[in-house]
């Protein structure tokens, strides 16, 4: 049988996946630092945050490819919590952020097109261009302190089938949210040359240290096209609730134009249920206090990440403005695979090598901030052990 080459012609599980499988079997418990799920990091949920799914409204389907207006009202106020202005009109729903890249790759893209993408950055990208028969293209980030972004490699990476360029902001893993001098060059490439730019601002509620220089914001431009990507997964932590939404910014006659084909597309599918839209605004009052708490664990671990490793000179946090992740680079005696291998059968801790997020050299950790504090600090004490007689 001949599949379709978007989808990998081998799919079988890596060296890493088969020891913790191995592990798992065997009853070992691990000392997860991957955990991305906030539902299984302890938070605590109302028992009764998910009633307003069973309101009577859902029972009839009318419906309407954008969203319904209310929901739609509903995530511009959202939106407004973070002093971001967006009409209603302007927004349209999916069942999550990854299908709001489907649709717009969709929208925007031929087969065969390209995306560009940063580096190091989510590594679901890949997949999510390729499922769309578009091509991802790697432009990079640097640190010198803090991110940003190599601008010289966004010139190198552009070609005529370039149609979007995303920015994750703040980057999972890196935390760095995208500064107003970046978005402005960024525009500057795009706008004239008719690229779209789309930020995924799925963790931008989850600040970590205060802003170190003025922050782009892409929903407020008309000289380019702009997608501002969000969705309740991260917003209140209910991934399993499957809502998500696309602010569509730019000139008024390219939203115009973005938004009549986002609604024929989203029309095709219809994917977002009538219960959950129904249910958005009180989920997203409810949920407020869920945010609340995962704001408190990730910027607890964050600073015992920092102390912990303070008293580790051979390793560094590298500087993170927000998200759910650390980075934390550690000397390279060993190949990050085999670091992972043997954090895992020696400590029982599983935590992701910076390869799986394509950092441009070993070696470098990237430790979920979600786990309970003591898990975290349990992990990363196991971590740092390793390392604790290499100077620095
Ligand atoms: C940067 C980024 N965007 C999007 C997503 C997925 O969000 P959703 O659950 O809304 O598809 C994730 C999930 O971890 C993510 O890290």
């Amino acid at each position: 049988m001949t599949f379709s080459t978007r989808v990998p012609p081998t799919l079988q599980p890596n060296a890493v996946s088969r020891a913790v499988a191995a592990l798992r079997a065997a009853g070992t418990s691990l000392i997860d630092l991957t955990e991305s799920n906030p539902t299984r990091a302890g938070i605590l949920y109302p028992p009764d945050l998910l009633s307003s799914l069973s309101d009577a409204r859902g029972l009839s389907y009318r419906p309407d490819p954008l969203g319904l207006m209310e929901t739609r009202t509903a995530v511009a106020t959202d939106f407004a919590r973070r002093a971001i202005t967006l009409r209603p009109e302007q927004i349209a729903l999916t069942a999550s952020t990854s299908e709001a890249y489907s649709l717009l790759f969709k929208v925007l893209c031929d087969p065969g097109d390209e995306v560009l993408v940063p580096q190091p950055s989510y590594p679901l990208f890949e997949h999510l261009t390729r499922l769309d028969g578009v091509s991802s293209v790697p432009y990079l980030l640097e640190y010198h302190g803090r991110w940003s972004i190599d601008l010289p490699s966004v010139q190198r990476a552009l070609t005529p089938r370039t149609r979007a360029l995303l920015v994750v902001n703040p980057n999972n893993p890196t935390g760095h949210f995208v500064s107003a001098a970046d978005l402005d060059a960024l525009a500057a490439v795009c706008g004239p040359r008719g690229i779209a730019v789309i930020s995924d601002e799925v963790f931008a509620d989850y600040e970590l240290a205060p802003a170190s220089e003025p922050r782009g914001v892409l929903a407020y431009r008309d000289d380019v096209l702009g997608f501002t990507l969000g969705g309740l997964s991260k917003s209140i932590g209910l991934p399993q609730v499957k809502l998500g939404w696309i602010g569509v910014s730019g000139s008024r006659s390219d939203v115009r134009g973005a938004l009549e084909r986002l609604e024929l597309a989203c029309d095709t599918y219809l994917s977002v249920s009538t219960p959950v839209q129904l249910a958005a605004p009180e989920l997203m009052r409810r949920g407020a206090d869920v945010r609340r708490q995962i704001q408190q664990r990730v910027r607890r671990n964050l600073a015992s990440c920092v102390d912990a490793a303070s008293s580790s000179p051979a390793c560094t946090v590298l500087h993170a403005e927000g998200g759910w992740y650390a980075v934390l680079r550690v000397p390279t005696l060993m190949a990050e695979e085999e670091l992972m291998l043997r954090l895992l059968q020696e400590d029982a801790v599983l935590a992701h090598a910076g390869y799986f997020f394509d950092f441009p050299r070993e070696s470098y950790l990237v430790l979920s901030l979600l786990p309970r504090e003591e898990t975290f600090a349990a992990g990363l004490t196991c971590i740092l052990d390793r390392f604790r007689d290499v100077h620095a």
